[in-house]
Protein backbone atom coordinates (compact mmCIF):
# COMPACT_ATOMS: atom_id res chain seq x y z
CA UNK A 1 0.00 0.00 0.00
CA UNK A 2 2.87 2.30 1.25
CA UNK A 3 4.23 1.86 -2.70
CA UNK A 4 1.24 3.62 -4.37
CA UNK A 5 1.67 6.93 -2.59
CA UNK A 6 5.67 6.82 -3.97
CA UNK A 7 5.66 7.91 -7.68
CA UNK A 8 7.10 5.15 -10.05
CA UNK A 9 7.02 2.62 -7.88
CA UNK A 10 5.81 -0.67 -9.19
CA UNK A 11 2.35 -1.66 -7.20
CA UNK A 12 2.03 -4.96 -4.70
CA UNK A 13 -0.25 -6.15 -7.58
CA UNK A 14 2.83 -6.19 -10.06
CA UNK A 15 1.29 -3.17 -12.74
CA UNK A 16 2.53 0.45 -12.81
CA UNK A 17 1.09 2.29 -10.69
CA UNK A 18 -0.30 5.58 -12.48
CA UNK A 19 1.83 8.74 -12.09
CA UNK A 20 0.94 10.88 -9.50
CA UNK A 21 1.01 13.90 -11.36
CA UNK A 22 -2.44 15.64 -11.74
CA UNK A 23 -4.87 14.09 -13.97
CA UNK A 24 -5.68 17.24 -15.97
CA UNK A 25 -9.62 16.08 -16.58
CA UNK A 26 -10.23 16.33 -13.00
CA UNK A 27 -10.11 19.59 -11.89
CA UNK A 28 -10.23 19.24 -7.77
CA UNK A 29 -6.92 21.47 -7.13
CA UNK A 30 -6.50 24.81 -5.66
CA UNK A 31 -9.39 25.61 -3.64
CA UNK A 32 -9.26 27.63 -0.26
CA UNK A 33 -12.17 27.79 2.70
CA UNK A 34 -12.51 30.43 5.05
CA UNK A 35 -13.66 30.82 8.52
CA UNK A 36 -14.11 34.33 9.15
CA UNK A 37 -15.87 34.18 13.42
CA UNK A 38 -18.14 31.74 12.95
CA UNK A 39 -20.51 31.15 15.59
CA UNK A 40 -23.07 28.77 16.15
CA UNK A 41 -25.74 27.76 18.83
CA UNK A 42 -27.95 25.76 19.67
CA UNK A 43 -30.74 27.83 21.83
CA UNK A 44 -28.80 28.82 24.60
CA UNK A 45 -26.14 26.14 24.18
CA UNK A 46 -22.82 28.00 22.04
CA UNK A 47 -21.40 24.61 20.34
CA UNK A 48 -19.07 26.66 18.21
CA UNK A 49 -17.58 30.02 19.46
CA UNK A 50 -16.06 33.17 17.17
CA UNK A 51 -13.65 30.31 15.48
CA UNK A 52 -11.42 31.47 12.41
CA UNK A 53 -9.04 29.87 10.12
CA UNK A 54 -8.05 29.52 6.98
CA UNK A 55 -7.57 25.82 5.16
CA UNK A 56 -5.19 26.73 1.88
CA UNK A 57 -5.31 25.38 -1.51
CA UNK A 58 -4.42 21.51 -1.66
CA UNK A 59 -4.34 21.32 2.50
CA UNK A 60 -5.90 18.87 4.72
CA UNK A 61 -6.91 20.82 7.58
CA UNK A 62 -7.61 18.06 10.83
CA UNK A 63 -10.28 19.66 13.22
CA UNK A 64 -9.10 17.66 16.39
CA UNK A 65 -10.99 17.71 20.00
CA UNK A 66 -13.12 15.39 22.56
CA UNK A 67 -16.64 14.62 21.92
CA UNK A 68 -19.06 17.73 21.88
CA UNK A 69 -16.63 20.25 21.66
CA UNK A 70 -18.21 21.47 18.11
CA UNK A 71 -16.15 19.67 15.24
CA UNK A 72 -19.00 18.11 13.49
CA UNK A 73 -21.21 21.30 14.38
CA UNK A 74 -18.01 23.59 12.55
CA UNK A 75 -18.64 20.46 9.32
CA UNK A 76 -22.14 21.15 9.21
CA UNK A 77 -21.99 24.59 8.33
CA UNK A 78 -19.16 24.20 5.67
CA UNK A 79 -21.30 21.93 4.41
CA UNK A 80 -24.49 24.14 4.44
CA UNK A 81 -27.03 21.84 6.51
CA UNK A 82 -26.71 24.07 9.38
CA UNK A 83 -26.74 28.36 9.40
CA UNK A 84 -24.57 29.66 11.64
CA UNK A 85 -25.63 32.40 14.23
CA UNK A 86 -22.49 34.82 13.27
CA UNK A 87 -19.33 34.80 11.01
CA UNK A 88 -19.19 33.60 7.36
CA UNK A 89 -17.92 31.09 5.36
CA UNK A 90 -15.82 31.68 2.22
CA UNK A 91 -14.98 29.38 -0.27
CA UNK A 92 -12.24 30.71 -2.93
CA UNK A 93 -12.99 33.80 -1.44
CA UNK A 94 -16.66 33.91 -1.74
CA UNK A 95 -18.97 33.87 0.63
CA UNK A 96 -21.00 30.58 0.60
CA UNK A 97 -23.40 31.51 3.45
CA UNK A 98 -26.55 32.52 1.02
CA UNK A 99 -26.26 28.91 -0.47
CA UNK A 100 -28.03 26.05 0.53
CA UNK A 101 -26.22 22.57 0.82
CA UNK A 102 -26.58 21.54 -2.70
CA UNK A 103 -25.51 24.02 -4.06
CA UNK A 104 -21.99 24.40 -2.29
CA UNK A 105 -20.50 21.74 -4.23
CA UNK A 106 -18.64 20.18 -0.83
CA UNK A 107 -17.61 16.03 -1.26
CA UNK A 108 -18.92 14.85 2.33
CA UNK A 109 -18.08 11.40 3.86
CA UNK A 110 -19.40 10.38 7.06
CA UNK A 111 -18.52 7.66 9.63
CA UNK A 112 -22.56 6.40 8.88
CA UNK A 113 -22.95 8.31 5.70
CA UNK A 114 -24.49 5.25 3.88
CA UNK A 115 -24.44 4.28 0.53
CA UNK A 116 -27.67 3.64 -0.93
CA UNK A 117 -28.21 -0.08 -0.17
CA UNK A 118 -30.13 -1.41 -3.26
CA UNK A 119 -27.91 0.29 -5.93
CA UNK A 120 -24.23 -0.96 -7.31
CA UNK A 121 -21.07 0.67 -6.51
CA UNK A 122 -21.46 1.95 -10.12
CA UNK A 123 -24.81 3.64 -9.47
CA UNK A 124 -24.17 4.92 -5.78
CA UNK A 125 -21.02 6.68 -7.52
CA UNK A 126 -23.01 8.20 -10.28
CA UNK A 127 -25.66 9.47 -8.16
CA UNK A 128 -24.80 13.00 -8.14
CA UNK A 129 -23.21 13.17 -11.24
CA UNK A 130 -26.95 12.38 -12.60
CA UNK A 131 -28.39 15.05 -10.01
CA UNK A 132 -26.32 17.33 -11.35
CA UNK A 133 -27.69 16.79 -14.81
CA UNK A 134 -24.49 15.43 -16.36
CA UNK A 135 -25.08 14.13 -19.60
CA UNK A 136 -24.82 9.68 -19.63
CA UNK A 137 -21.51 9.47 -21.63
CA UNK A 138 -19.91 11.89 -19.33
CA UNK A 139 -21.01 10.05 -16.30
CA UNK A 140 -20.39 6.62 -17.51
CA UNK A 141 -16.92 7.86 -18.10
CA UNK A 142 -16.32 9.59 -14.66
CA UNK A 143 -17.82 7.03 -12.91
CA UNK A 144 -14.89 4.62 -14.63
CA UNK A 145 -13.11 6.98 -13.31
CA UNK A 146 -13.39 7.48 -10.01
CA UNK A 147 -13.89 3.46 -9.95
CA UNK A 148 -10.01 3.38 -10.88
CA UNK A 149 -8.82 6.27 -8.47
CA UNK A 150 -10.27 3.96 -5.10
CA UNK A 151 -9.00 0.62 -6.96
CA UNK A 152 -12.56 -0.70 -7.01
CA UNK A 153 -13.24 -1.27 -10.75
CA UNK A 154 -13.69 -4.75 -10.70
CA UNK A 155 -16.59 -4.21 -7.96
CA UNK A 156 -18.71 -1.95 -9.82
CA UNK A 157 -21.47 -4.30 -10.32
CA UNK A 158 -21.92 -5.46 -6.21
CA UNK A 159 -23.86 -4.08 -3.92
CA UNK A 160 -22.65 -2.23 -0.63
CA UNK A 161 -23.54 -5.17 1.35
CA UNK A 162 -21.58 -7.88 -0.62
CA UNK A 163 -18.05 -5.30 0.44
CA UNK A 164 -16.33 -4.86 3.37
CA UNK A 165 -16.49 -1.71 5.71
CA UNK A 166 -13.49 -0.19 4.33
CA UNK A 167 -14.80 -1.07 0.36
CA UNK A 168 -17.65 0.61 0.77
CA UNK A 169 -15.76 3.98 2.78
CA UNK A 170 -13.79 3.79 -0.58
CA UNK A 171 -17.06 3.71 -2.61
CA UNK A 172 -18.49 6.84 -0.66
CA UNK A 173 -15.01 8.16 -0.79
CA UNK A 174 -15.58 8.20 -4.67
CA UNK A 175 -19.01 9.68 -4.76
CA UNK A 176 -18.07 12.24 -3.34
CA UNK A 177 -15.08 12.77 -5.04
CA UNK A 178 -16.66 12.17 -8.47
CA UNK A 179 -18.89 15.56 -8.61
CA UNK A 180 -14.93 16.97 -8.09
CA UNK A 181 -16.06 18.73 -4.61
CA UNK A 182 -14.15 21.95 -4.18
CA UNK A 183 -13.40 20.56 -0.44
CA UNK A 184 -13.86 17.11 1.09
CA UNK A 185 -15.53 17.30 4.46
CA UNK A 186 -14.77 14.19 6.19
CA UNK A 187 -16.17 13.53 9.83
CA UNK A 188 -14.84 10.66 11.60
CA UNK A 189 -14.63 8.83 8.36
CA UNK A 190 -12.81 5.87 9.26
CA UNK A 191 -13.84 5.55 13.29
CA UNK A 192 -15.96 2.40 12.47
CA UNK A 193 -12.98 0.08 10.64
CA UNK A 194 -10.34 -1.48 12.35
CA UNK A 195 -7.09 -0.75 12.83
CA UNK A 196 -5.21 -1.75 9.46
CA UNK A 197 -8.17 -0.69 6.95
CA UNK A 198 -8.14 2.42 8.89
CA UNK A 199 -4.44 3.06 8.18
CA UNK A 200 -4.79 1.89 4.33
CA UNK A 201 -7.83 4.26 4.24
CA UNK A 202 -5.72 7.30 5.75
CA UNK A 203 -2.63 6.25 3.24
CA UNK A 204 -5.88 6.85 0.50
CA UNK A 205 -6.70 10.25 1.67
CA UNK A 206 -3.33 11.48 1.36
CA UNK A 207 -2.81 9.69 -1.98
CA UNK A 208 -5.50 11.64 -3.05
CA UNK A 209 -4.41 14.97 -2.04
CA UNK A 210 -1.30 14.14 -3.79
CA UNK A 211 -2.48 13.37 -6.77
CA UNK A 212 -5.25 15.69 -7.07
CA UNK A 213 -3.97 18.66 -4.67
CA UNK A 214 -7.64 18.08 -2.82
CA UNK A 215 -8.69 20.34 -0.15
CA UNK A 216 -10.07 18.84 2.87
CA UNK A 217 -11.25 19.31 6.22
CA UNK A 218 -11.01 16.14 8.33
CA UNK A 219 -13.13 15.79 11.66
CA UNK A 220 -11.43 12.94 14.32
CA UNK A 221 -10.63 12.91 18.07
CA UNK A 222 -7.98 10.69 17.34
CA UNK A 223 -4.75 12.79 17.84
CA UNK A 224 -2.92 9.91 15.67
CA UNK A 225 -5.09 10.24 13.29
CA UNK A 226 -4.60 13.78 12.89
CA UNK A 227 -0.94 14.05 13.26
CA UNK A 228 -0.78 11.66 10.43
CA UNK A 229 -3.33 12.87 8.07
CA UNK A 230 -2.93 16.55 8.30
CA UNK A 231 -1.17 19.23 7.53
CA UNK A 232 -2.26 21.93 10.47
CA UNK A 233 -4.05 20.54 13.36
CA UNK A 234 -6.48 22.74 15.01
CA UNK A 235 -7.28 21.58 18.56
CA UNK A 236 -11.07 22.05 19.76
CA UNK A 237 -12.14 22.58 23.16
CA UNK A 238 -15.78 24.00 24.03
CA UNK A 239 -15.99 25.36 20.73
CA UNK A 240 -13.03 27.20 20.35
CA UNK A 241 -10.22 26.64 18.46
CA UNK A 242 -7.07 26.73 21.48
CA UNK A 243 -4.57 26.05 18.60
CA UNK A 244 -4.07 26.11 14.51
CA UNK A 245 -0.82 24.90 13.93
CA UNK A 246 1.22 22.25 12.14
CA UNK A 247 1.39 18.56 14.17
CA UNK A 248 4.78 18.95 15.12
CA UNK A 249 4.58 22.66 16.56
CA UNK A 250 1.34 20.98 18.41
CA UNK A 251 3.10 18.26 19.98
CA UNK A 252 6.29 20.93 20.52
CA UNK A 253 4.88 24.01 21.14
CA UNK A 254 1.51 23.85 22.86
CA UNK A 255 -0.16 26.66 23.37
CA UNK A 256 -2.59 26.38 26.44
CA UNK A 257 -2.70 23.58 29.17
CA UNK A 258 -5.61 22.12 27.38
CA UNK A 259 -3.35 21.12 24.15
CA UNK A 260 -0.47 19.95 26.20
CA UNK A 261 -2.92 17.16 27.97
CA UNK A 262 -4.79 16.46 25.51
CA UNK A 263 -1.77 16.02 22.59
CA UNK A 264 0.06 13.23 23.79
CA UNK A 265 1.41 12.44 27.44
CA UNK A 266 2.92 14.70 29.34
CA UNK A 267 4.07 15.67 33.25
CA UNK A 268 3.12 19.04 35.08
CA UNK A 269 5.39 20.01 37.59
CA UNK A 270 4.02 22.89 40.00
CA UNK A 271 6.45 25.25 40.93
CA UNK A 272 6.60 29.97 41.28
CA UNK A 273 8.46 31.82 38.35
CA UNK A 274 12.10 33.55 40.05
CA UNK A 275 12.88 36.10 37.01
CA UNK A 276 12.23 35.92 33.41
CA UNK A 277 14.45 37.73 30.90
CA UNK A 278 15.86 37.68 27.58
CA UNK A 279 13.95 34.35 27.01
CA UNK A 280 14.81 32.54 29.89
CA UNK A 281 12.41 31.79 32.78
CA UNK A 282 14.13 30.91 35.95
CA UNK A 283 11.79 28.70 37.84
CA UNK A 284 11.56 27.15 41.76
CA UNK A 285 9.77 23.79 41.04
CA UNK A 286 8.23 22.33 44.48
CA UNK A 287 9.85 19.33 43.39
CA UNK A 288 13.05 20.96 44.92
CA UNK A 289 14.71 22.25 42.27
CA UNK A 290 15.57 25.22 40.57
CA UNK A 291 15.53 25.18 36.33
CA UNK A 292 16.08 27.91 33.33
CA UNK A 293 13.93 27.54 31.06
CA UNK A 294 13.63 28.89 27.16
CA UNK A 295 9.69 30.62 27.22
CA UNK A 296 9.16 33.22 24.53
CA UNK A 297 6.46 34.26 27.15
CA UNK A 298 7.41 36.84 30.34
CA UNK A 299 6.20 35.95 33.57
CA UNK A 300 6.58 38.48 36.66
CA UNK A 301 8.38 37.62 39.49
CA UNK A 302 6.21 34.70 41.90
CA UNK A 303 3.89 33.65 38.99
CA UNK A 304 2.25 29.91 40.33
CA UNK A 305 3.41 27.85 36.98
CA UNK A 306 3.23 24.42 35.57
CA UNK A 307 6.06 23.18 34.11
CA UNK A 308 4.57 20.49 31.12
CA UNK A 309 7.14 17.82 30.03
CA UNK A 310 7.21 14.83 27.68
CA UNK A 311 7.91 11.36 29.15
CA UNK A 312 11.26 11.56 26.14
CA UNK A 313 11.80 15.39 27.57
CA UNK A 314 12.93 13.94 31.22
CA UNK A 315 16.09 11.97 32.24
CA UNK A 316 16.69 9.25 34.86
CA UNK A 317 20.56 9.89 36.70
CA UNK A 318 21.75 8.25 39.66
CA UNK A 319 23.37 10.94 40.94
CA UNK A 320 22.38 14.10 41.83
CA UNK A 321 23.19 17.67 40.51
CA UNK A 322 21.82 21.03 40.72
CA UNK A 323 19.85 21.12 38.20
CA UNK A 324 18.07 17.80 38.74
CA UNK A 325 15.23 16.64 41.87
CA UNK A 326 14.86 13.98 43.48
CA UNK A 327 12.14 11.62 42.91
CA UNK A 328 11.33 7.94 44.52
CA UNK A 329 10.92 5.09 41.51
CA UNK A 330 7.49 3.35 41.90
CA UNK A 331 8.05 0.69 39.38
CA UNK A 332 9.46 0.30 35.65
CA UNK A 333 7.36 -1.17 32.95
CA UNK A 334 9.36 -2.51 29.60
CA UNK A 335 7.37 -1.09 26.52
CA UNK A 336 9.24 -2.53 23.37
CA UNK A 337 12.39 -1.29 22.92
CA UNK A 338 11.52 1.27 25.96
CA UNK A 339 11.36 1.36 29.40
CA UNK A 340 8.54 3.49 31.37
CA UNK A 341 9.64 4.85 34.68
CA UNK A 342 7.02 5.85 36.91
CA UNK A 343 8.37 8.18 39.87
CA UNK A 344 6.97 10.16 42.64
CA UNK A 345 8.57 13.51 43.09
CA UNK A 346 8.85 14.79 46.79
CA UNK A 347 5.73 17.24 46.20
CA UNK A 348 3.57 14.22 45.41
CA UNK A 349 3.76 14.46 42.02
CA UNK A 350 3.87 11.52 39.18
CA UNK A 351 5.73 11.28 36.69
CA UNK A 352 5.93 8.77 33.95
CA UNK A 353 9.11 9.14 31.67
CA UNK A 354 10.78 6.80 28.99
CA UNK A 355 14.17 5.78 28.49
CA UNK A 356 15.95 3.16 26.19
CA UNK A 357 15.76 -0.13 27.29
CA UNK A 358 19.63 -0.60 26.68
CA UNK A 359 21.84 0.66 28.73
CA UNK A 360 19.01 1.65 31.49
CA UNK A 361 21.41 3.39 34.19
CA UNK A 362 19.49 2.89 37.21
CA UNK A 363 17.12 -0.33 37.98
CA UNK A 364 13.31 -0.33 38.82
CA UNK A 365 13.08 1.01 42.50
CA UNK A 366 14.50 2.98 44.89
CA UNK A 367 16.07 6.59 44.67
CA UNK A 368 17.34 8.56 41.69
CA UNK A 369 17.36 11.61 40.24
CA UNK A 370 15.19 13.42 37.40
CA UNK A 371 16.48 16.13 35.10
CA UNK A 372 15.72 17.50 31.63
CA UNK A 373 17.23 16.60 28.75
CA UNK A 374 19.42 19.10 26.84
CA UNK A 375 17.56 19.30 23.85
CA UNK A 376 14.53 19.19 25.73
CA UNK A 377 12.04 22.71 25.18
CA UNK A 378 9.36 21.88 28.16
CA UNK A 379 6.76 24.45 28.22
CA UNK A 380 5.52 27.15 30.98
CA UNK A 381 2.01 27.84 31.68
CA UNK A 382 0.41 30.32 34.69
CA UNK A 383 -1.09 27.43 36.65
CA UNK A 384 -4.33 29.50 36.99
CA UNK A 385 -4.84 28.82 33.23
CA UNK A 386 -5.24 25.00 34.30
CA UNK A 387 -8.62 24.09 33.19
N1 LIG B 1 -28.88 19.47 16.98
C1 LIG B 1 -28.41 19.84 18.18
N2 LIG B 1 -29.19 20.46 19.08
C2 LIG B 1 -28.72 20.87 20.27
N3 LIG B 1 -27.45 20.69 20.67
C3 LIG B 1 -26.61 20.06 19.83
C4 LIG B 1 -27.04 19.61 18.54
N4 LIG B 1 -25.98 19.04 17.91
C5 LIG B 1 -24.96 19.13 18.76
N5 LIG B 1 -25.31 19.75 19.91
C6 LIG B 1 -24.43 20.05 21.06
O1 LIG B 1 -23.42 20.92 20.58
C7 LIG B 1 -22.15 20.60 21.13
C8 LIG B 1 -21.18 20.27 20.02
O2 LIG B 1 -21.59 19.08 19.38
P1 LIG B 1 -20.83 18.46 18.14
O3 LIG B 1 -20.59 19.54 17.15
O4 LIG B 1 -21.59 17.28 17.68
O5 LIG B 1 -19.44 18.03 18.79
P2 LIG B 1 -18.33 16.98 18.34
O6 LIG B 1 -18.56 16.65 16.90
O7 LIG B 1 -17.03 17.67 18.59
O8 LIG B 1 -18.50 15.78 19.23
C9 LIG B 1 -22.41 19.45 22.10
O9 LIG B 1 -22.58 19.99 23.38
C10 LIG B 1 -23.69 18.84 21.58
O10 LIG B 1 -24.41 18.22 22.63
MG1 LIG C 1 -18.89 14.75 15.94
Amino acid sequence: MLGDILPNKPSSKGGQVPTRSADPSISVRGHTVDLDAVTHRYGTLTAVADVSLTVRAGEIVALLGPSGCGKTTLLRLVAGFLRQSAGSVRIDGKPIDALPANQRNVGIVFQNYALFPHMTVADNIAYGLQAHGRPRDDVRKTVERFLEVVRLGEFRDRLPRQLSGGQQQRVALARALAVEPTVLLLDEPFSALDKSLRLDMQIEIKRLQRQFGLTAILVTHDQDEAMSIADRIAVMNQGRVEQFDTPINVYDRPATLFVTGFIGTTNLLRGKTLHSSNGTTTIALDAGVQLAIASERHFAPGTPILLSARPEQLHLYGEASADRWPVRRRFALPIGPNTMHDLETRDGATLKIVEQRIGAIVDATGEAWCGLRTEARPSLFESSSQP
